[in-house]
């Protein structure tokens, strides 16, 4: 959740004052781009949606950077704009407002006449040094707001709210991989997640459904190792009356047809026998359906989601797997990164699960430094399942009222050997290096300070991957 709204009054007031001084409109936006705070012809559409009208302030929302166009029609940045042509900003200059890590929202200085903008170059350096201050002041403000009303807040600070209350993350390779699932929700597109055990992709395969057009229709789900052989076909499929003894007298209609128009979420895919797999081919390249014992076929529109944390392509290659299907369900290809590699999404994750357990368990608890730093420390084979299910095991064991500590945390976890590299640098890990390539220099950075890597090795295992691939 954004908070910058529950602070606008005082960002307005601010932005009054500075706008006076520098004579020059100012304008405060949150992160979904509601305009939270305007001076002169920019105060009419406060609380007001701007997100069509907004396309720099976009590129400041994904990459954090400043940006001053001199001139906005004649600008490279502007060049990809569609209100290019009725652009009257003769510059402009936004700087992000950040919150512990997570851009918040954008402060934005626009003149629209050419002599406020002499006026701004004139004094260029400090005002822009001013508007960096005045959104650090912003900032605080945030702080102290999440403060004052508890970690809970904290906890909504970092979720993200679209629709999907419950999927927290805060490391560049997370925030990759959200970019990609807006961006494919948008499209009917098959789509393969893959990663380790626990890192989220159920999680993941929902909020691509609830980002779609379709999020109204449904999302159903099929655990493919847990349905036995000789009863899959009809769980798929569906069956009418009358069709097999041991049947429903009334038929059934199978998990194909129940997800008409919506998401068809097949976990565990590596599972699925291989008569089913051909079945399932037949589905995705007709689009039809036959139920059991039926002589008509049932128009079907799906967007599939399987999920494996097994190595298909391997299993093709074995003869396990369909390489038909395979490619059919590989279409949009999503590697879901282990927690080990992006441990800055642990301390919001823990506190995430603290609240989820201490309503469960009605404790009030926190957790100390050295016990969050453990937990950073450790190498979580078993991911983000892993993390929560050693928060809930800490929290069975401390008093009530007391944070969690060193000792309350599972064996496994404070016994790990810290010293040695947490970081699997095998080439598993590389796969979604690729997916690394478009952040800034500022976040390649810190990924290789991750990895314990230089820059430059970073940039040539990136290269490397992207010849393998
Ligand atoms: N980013 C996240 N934010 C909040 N909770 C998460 C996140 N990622 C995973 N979880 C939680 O961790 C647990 C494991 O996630 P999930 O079941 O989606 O993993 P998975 O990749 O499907 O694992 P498996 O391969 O074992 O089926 C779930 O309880 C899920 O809610
Ligand atoms: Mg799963």
């Amino acid at each position: 959740m954004n908070f910058l709204h529950k602070i606008n009054k005082k960002i307005q007031k601010s932005a009054e004052m500075i706008s006076e001084i520098i004579e020059i409109d100012v304008e405060i936006m949150d992160s979904e781009l509601n305009r939270i705070a305007g001076t002169g012809v920019l105060k009419t559409k406060i609380g007001i949606n701007m997100a069509d009208e907004s396309h720099i302030y976009k590129k400041i929302l994904f990459d954090g950077k400043s940006r001053v166009i001199f001139n906005p029609r004649e600008n490279d940045e502007c060049s990809d704009c569609s209100q290019l042509k009725f652009c009257n900003e003769k510059f402009e200059v936004s700087v992000p407002i950040i919150v512990k890590k997570k851009i918040v929202g954008v402060i934005g200085l626009i003149c629209f006449t050419e002599n406020q903008k002499i006026h701004f170059i004139k004094n260029q350096e400090s005002f822009i040094t001013f508007l960096k201050q005045f959104s650090v002041y912003i900032s605080n403000k945030v702080l102290d707001y999440l403060e004052e009303v508890n970690n809970e807040n904290l906890v909504n600070f970092y979720s993200i709210q679209h629709k999907t209350e419950n999927f927290l993350f805060i490391s560049p390779p997370m925030k990759v991989i959200y970019n990609r699932i807006l961006k494919i929700s948008k499209t009917l597109s098959n789509v393969l997640l893959t990663g380790e055990t626990g890192t989220g992709k159920e999680i993941i395969a929902k909020a691509i459904h609830l980002n779609s057009d379709y999020s109204n229709n449904s999302f159903v789900s099929i655990n493919c190792g847990a349905i036995p052989e000789n009863l899959f076909e009809s769980e798929l499929f569906g069956y009418i009356k009358g069709a097999f003894t041991g049947a429903n007298p009334n038929g059934r209609i199978g998990k194909i047809q129940q997800a008409h128009n919506g998401t068809l979420f097949l976990d565990e895919i590596a599972d699925m026998p291989l008569n089913m797999q051909v079945k399932l081919l037949r589905v995705l390249q007709e689009k039809k359906i036959t139920p059991i014992g039926s002589n008509f076929e049932i128009d079907i529109n799906v967007r599939i989601i399987a999920a494996t944390n097994k190595n298909l392509e391997k299993m093709v290659f074995e003869g396990k797997f369909r390489e038909d299907l395979f490619y059919r369900l590989n279409v949009v290809p999503l590697e879901i990164p282990p927690l080990r590699i992006r441990k800055d999404d642990i301390e919001i994750l823990s506190q995430y699960f603290i609240k989820k357990y201490c309503d469960l368990f009605k404790k009030k608890s926190g957790i100390s430094k050295d016990a969050l730093e453990i937990l950073s420390k450790y190498n979580w084979p078993g991911n983000v399942r892993e993390l929560e299910n050693a928060i809930e095991f800490a929290l069975n064991v401390v008093g009530e009222d007391e944070i969690i500590r060193i000792e309350n945390l599972p064996e496994k976890i404070t016994k790990f050997n810290h010293s040695v590299s947490s970081l699997d640098l095998s080439k598993k890990n590389f796969v979604y290096l690729e997916e690394y390539y478009n952040l800034s220099t500022k976040e390649k950075k810190e990924i290789a300070k991750k990895f314990g890597i230089s820059l430059a090795t970073f940039y040539r295992m990136i290269q490397k991957e992207k010849h393998i691939k």
